[in-house]
């Protein structure tokens, strides 16, 4: 079973579980098949997380976040005006050094079962016969298109000045070529030679930052996963450099302490999870960043026992202000999510994302992809907000060669049979972290079926800014009013990301898409 956004991608998954494949082949077909078919999020210029758990339980956790480039300073996103500017967000400057390349192939490397090339023809032929437009992309790229046109990626995707309409066959022979270069000399075939040239070649024109050694000194990480436990079940999640895994594991490990929550839907559950969230956001932005630059104290945050002294701390009847300046800090919008489970029961979680739609906006036009916008996901200023409103701290200050603390969570969780039971993630910025954690506790908590989790109201709270995002219609009046008396300040809007996963259940396995999105789960 394959799940993501975009279904040919997931199809070109099925494609190679039906050729013998396992789940990591197939999670790499489908990375590079997102590259080709969902563009404004598949990527070849970003990076992400992969978390693998292989039948026999062994687990591994492939880092591949992007990084700062070695002339990056940690002010250069503050303006004369001491605020911070949107070039983190559009533009050259924006991208950090492409991570998906060395990550899917070292993942391949490392557990695959299929030579690369065979794991990649899909997406080379998804991008040299193409595909036919539907309405999922042609809107995406239509609203794209004034950020789409102020690069190079007009002549290829606003043909005549429009995006392509539903119907036509869209076709990337740019990305063609470059797939095939990497086909055939693996990571290599991006990192260095004409790609990596064409990619130095952009950033000189517009003065981005990437240079040849920035794309040959790109090294993706082993890392060690993540474990933590919720209610009999063994969650095996991305540690740093994303903050997913921490922050969704303090967050079930505090609501783990509760024998029971409270009613789906009602002020004392919300109140729960919002407090939750909101401690457990505190910790992740301030004391979270990249652990080959900073100390994190993962351990210590991930216990059980700093759950129980956290939850001392939440009032049974009402909202605690979130510390504009917290103890914590003493101590010293597009992305996607794909799960695939294969017959032998090794399952894979990954999220990657260019970070904004079509990331930069920036385009290797000679290669034909995207570059990232991700350096706005570092603290560009620490203490100001970023595009996500998330206010962090100096561990996740800007320096050379540093990974942006990221929110991906790619989740799998494990039942007490030492069964896979739910692979899940979801995309959405800061909303990636509570949307996961509520997909898993709507599953285990309220036994809901995954299609009912996957559409369940969501809530937000991130610490700062310091209000409850609730999503709009989710919830009963009187429970809102319930919240408004316990002292939250509520927001609409921005309450919720869009996950994608795969459950078991008697039936089989089961791959459900949000329906706040589009995708498509494939299997056989
Ligand atoms: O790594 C992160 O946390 C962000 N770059 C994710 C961005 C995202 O989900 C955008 N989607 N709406």
């Amino acid at each position: 079973m394959v799940v993501s956004n975009s279904a040919l991608a997931s199809d070109a998954g099925v494609e190679i579980l039906r050729a013998g494949g396992n789940a990591v082949d197939a999670a790499v077909a489908v990375g590079f098949a997102l590259a080709v078919t969902h563009p404004e999020a598949g990527n070849i210029g970003g990076g992400g997380y992969m978390v693998i758990r292989l039948a026999d339980g062994r687990t591994a956790a492939i880092d591949y976040r992007e990084t700062a480039p070695a002339a990056a300073t940690r002010d250069m996103f503050v303006g004369a005006d001491g605020h911070v500017t949107d070039a983190s967000i559009v533009g050259p400057l924006a991208s950090g050094v492409p991570g998906a390349v060395a990550g899917l192939t070292m993942a391949l490397d490392a557990y695959g079962s299929l030579p690369l090339r065979t794991v990649m023809a899909p997406a080379i032929r998804l991008a040299g016969e193409g595909f036919i437009v539907d309405s999922g992309f042609h809107h995406s790229i239509a609203a794209a298109a004034p950020l789409i046109a102020r690069f190079g990626g007009a002549s290829r995707f606003l043909p005549g000045g429009d995006a392509p309409p539903v119907g036509v066959r869209f076709v990337q022979p740019e990305l063609a070529a470059t797939l095939t270069r990497i086909a055939e000399q693996g990571r290599d075939g991006f990192y260095h030679g004409p790609v990596a040239d064409a990619l130095v070649d952009e950033m000189r024109r517009d003065g981005g930052l990437i240079t040849a050694d920035d794309l040959a000194h790109y090294r993706a990480r082993r890392r060690r996963v993540l474990t933590g436990t919720y209610r009999g079940y063994t969650i095996t999640a991305m540690p740093p450099s994303s903050s997913g895994g921490v922050t969704v594991l303090e967050t079930l490990n505090i609501l783990g302490t509760y024998d029971s929550l409270p009613p789906f839907g009602s002020a004392a559950a919300a109140h729960l999870l919002a407090d939750a969230f909101q401690r457990a956001f505190i910790d992740r932005n301030n004391l979270l960043g990249d652990p080959d630059f900073v100390s994190v104290p993962v351990a210590r945050l991930t216990s059980p026992a700093y759950a129980r002294s956290v939850r001392a701390t939440i009032a049974a009847d009402h909202a605690t202000p979130t510390p504009l300046v917290t103890k914590a800090l003493d101590e010293g919008r597009q992305t996607t999510h794909y799960s695939i489970v294969d017959a032998a029961g090794n399952a894979v979680a990954t999220t990657t994302t260019l970070n904004n739609l079509y990331g930069s906006g920036v385009y290797v036009a000679g290669a034909g992809f995207f570059l990232n916008d991700e350096m706005d996901d570092f603290a560009a200023q620490p203490g100001a907000p970023n595009m996500f409103g998330l206010v962090q701290g100096d561990r996740n200050a800007i320096a050379p060669g540093k990974r942006m603390l990221s929110s991906m969570s790619p989740t799998i969780v494990v039942d007490a049979s030492g069964a896979p039971f739910l692979v899940v993630g979801g995309r959405g910025g800061s909303r990636i972290i509570s949307s996961t954690a509520q997909v898993i506790i709507d599953v285990i908590d309220y036994h809901m079926s995954l299609a009912d989790a996957m559409a369940a109201p969501r809530l937000h709270h991130q610490g700062l800014p310091d209000s409850l995002r609730v999503e709009a219609g989710g919830f009963a009046p009187a429970t809102l009013d319930s919240l408004r008396a316990m002292g939250y300040a509520l927001a609409r809007g921005g309450a919720s990301g869009t996950c994608t996963g795969i459950m078991r259940t008697g039936a089989g396995w089961t791959g459900v898409v949000d329906p706040r999105t589009t995708g498509g789960a494939s299997g056989y």
